[in-house]
């Protein structure tokens, strides 16, 4: 298991990537400019069908104002910002990687969201949170790199309120 954590941190060590980023965004104008999140779309959603995929998701999750969402594996916090911007939630995201947190939180502070979203660094399989403190768990394109889907489902579970949703996009392997 130690192992296999490794090697995704690893794959998703990103060295340098705040910095890089602020030399990017450098093109949409002075960083004390505030950015949205429709802005950041083409570069802070790590699956497939971007942004699309996003909406899509949180719509038939049914996410609203009033919930609190977490996002597992929440990578850069693109979807995080798209749904706090959109639904007007409270997001936490959760990430392996620590060069992904804190890109995720400089990212928020560029589009002025840090009020309402929150980043940290923790394992999917050891959610730093108490029983049934969510309305939504998002997954998207993060049950693929974790073997343990037992302790991933689990772990979901339990952080969510009863009669919580879970809400997920994955790549599956299905016939054909
Ligand atoms: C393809 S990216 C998807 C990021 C984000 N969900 C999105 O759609 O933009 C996969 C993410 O899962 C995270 N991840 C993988 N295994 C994890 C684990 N055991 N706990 C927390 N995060 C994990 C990676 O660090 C990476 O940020």
């Amino acid at each position: 298991m130690t192992n296999e954590l490794d090697r995704v941190r690893d794959h998703y060590r990103a060295t340098g990537l705040t910095e890089r980023l602020k030399t990017v965004l450098a093109a949409l104008g002075p960083a004390d400019q505030l950015l949205t999140p429709q802005q950041l779309g083409t570069l802070d959603q790590f699956h497939t069908r971007g942004l699309a995929a996003t909406a899509e998701l949180a719509q038939l999750a049914g996410v609203a104002a009033d919930m609190s969402v977490l996002d597992v594996g929440s990578g850069i916090g693109g979807p995080a910002r798209f749904l706090a911007a959109t639904y007007g939630c409270r997001v936490t995201g959760v990430d392996l990687s620590a060069p992904f947190v804190e890109a995720a939180r400089y990212l928020t502070e560029r589009t002025g969201q840090s009020g309402q979203l929150s980043f940290q660094t923790a394992n999917a399989l050891e959610l730093p949170f108490d029983d049934g403190r969510f309305d939504i768990v998002l997954l998207q394109h993060v049950a693929m790199n974790i073997s343990n889907r037992a302790r991933l489902y689990h772990e979901t579970r339990r952080v969510l309120k009863s009669g919580g949703r879970f809400a997920t996009f994955d790549i599956a392997l299905g016939k054909g």
